[in-house]
């Protein structure tokens, strides 16, 4: 009788669970174009009810690191739309995570011509990798202009179509964890004196123009977010307001009639943790669908489930590990462990040579 592994409907969407494979950036992209590795990756994993794609750039100034897809090129879309046909043959549906680094990124990891944006000409704190050079402090952002602001919303309009055109059934917006979206909505990012900085109705004006973009090109059944209140990661410290921004947050998007809000809760991974108020504040003022994720096994999302408190569980490193993360949690298996060191390194080992059970 588990709710985890009972089909479900995530708007129009028929489900065949309720376990989501969370989104994972896994740098397989060589030249940022999805491939034949990247579709069998996916591909062993799609026994979830819901796949979330890795961060996915909707443009050359959003590719930050090294070796993330995008899907602003043709040749990204046909790459994934090979990725969409494998998933979908195995009964699995599939998001695609729009990702813009903003400033988390380097001139190295970026293709000519292409420039490094945020909301404030301010660093974020701390050093990324690079494949030229190795590790390197991020990069200063440019502040990004009226119509810096106008073409990156375009941006994302374009990417959310060609996520369409890929075969993908929806898109997330990446809104944690320290990129573009994030830096608007946070305080030590976002210094704007304009509509788009200050108090919380301007500093998440972006990310909700944003939403209202795509949700307009694609439909809002269509269109997720991803949220990390609370989450310090990328040079985001906590401030005082942070819940009552997030409160507004949270009914502005609700408002909208968005498919899904996905909490990050990086708690399992040593970050501060994420008070369980604000994850039943989402639960009780946005109407759509809620996705817990961070640290979570069978049990344990069986019972969150089983008390109402989402209605959908995302797992990460344990699909990472596991391409059939969903026979070994039903059968109460053991779990192969994630392997950190091949993480984000090319090639397909620590990719797709986790073993299977038999
Ligand atoms: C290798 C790796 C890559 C990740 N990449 C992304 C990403 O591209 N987008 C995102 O929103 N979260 C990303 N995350 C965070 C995961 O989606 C998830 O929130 C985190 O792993 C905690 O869940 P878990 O305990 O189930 O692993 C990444 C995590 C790991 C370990």
């Amino acid at each position: 009788m588990s709710l985890l592994f009972s089909k479900t409907n995530l708007g129009p969407l028929a489900l065949q669970n309720r376990l989501v494979m969370a989104p994972l950036t896994r740098n397989r992209a060589t030249g940022n174009i999805p491939n034949e590795l990247m579709a069998q990756y996916y591909e062993q994993r799609a026994t979830a009810g819901l796949i979330i794609s890795e961060g996915t750039s909707p443009s050359p100034n959003g590719l930050g690191y090294p070796r993330i897809p995008g899907v602003f090129s043709d040749a990204q879309v046909a790459g994934w739309k090979r990725v969409t046909a494998a998933v979908h043959a195995q009964g699995a549906k599939m998001f695609l995570q729009l990702m813009h680094c903003g400033r988390i990124a380097h001139p190295l990891n970026l293709p000519a011509g292409a420039r490094v944006l945020g909301p404030s000409a301010l660093t974020a704190a701390g050093e990324m990798y690079t494949d030229a050079e190795g590790m390197k402090p991020h990069a200063l952002p440019q502040a990004m202009t009226e119509s810096d602001i106008k073409a990156t919303m375009e941006e994302y309009v374009g990417a959310a179509k060609n996520a369409m055109a890929a075969g993908f059934d929806g898109i997330e917006l990446h809104g944690a964890n320290g990129y573009l979206l994030e830096q608007f909505i946070r305080p030590n990012s976002n210094q704007r004196t304009d509509g788009y900085g200050g108090p919380i109705e301007n500093r998440a004006r972006f990310v909700l123009e944003v939403a209202d973009a795509v949700i307009e090109a694609v439909g809002k059944d269509k269109v997720g977010i991803r949220l990390s209140p609370f989450g310090v990661f990328n040079d985001m410290p906590a401030y005082p307001a942070m819940e009552a921004d997030y409160t507004y947050l949270a009914q502005q998007l609700n408002a909208r009639g968005l498919a899904y809000i996905h909490l990050v809760d990086h708690s399992p991974m040593g970050a501060p943790p994420v008070p369980d108020s604000i994850k039943a504040m989402f639960r009780s003022v946005f109407k759509g669908a809620l996705i817990l994720s961070g640290g979570y096994d069978a049990v344990r999302a069986e019972s969150d489930l089983a008390a109402g408190k989402c209605d959908l569980i995302a797992a990460g490193r344990p699909f990472l590990a596991n391409p059939d993360l969903v026979a070994r949690w039903k059968a109460g298996a053991a779990v192969n462990a994630p392997d950190f060191s091949t993480f984000y390194t090319p090639g397909p080992k620590g990719y797709t040579d986790y073993p299977a059970l038999v």
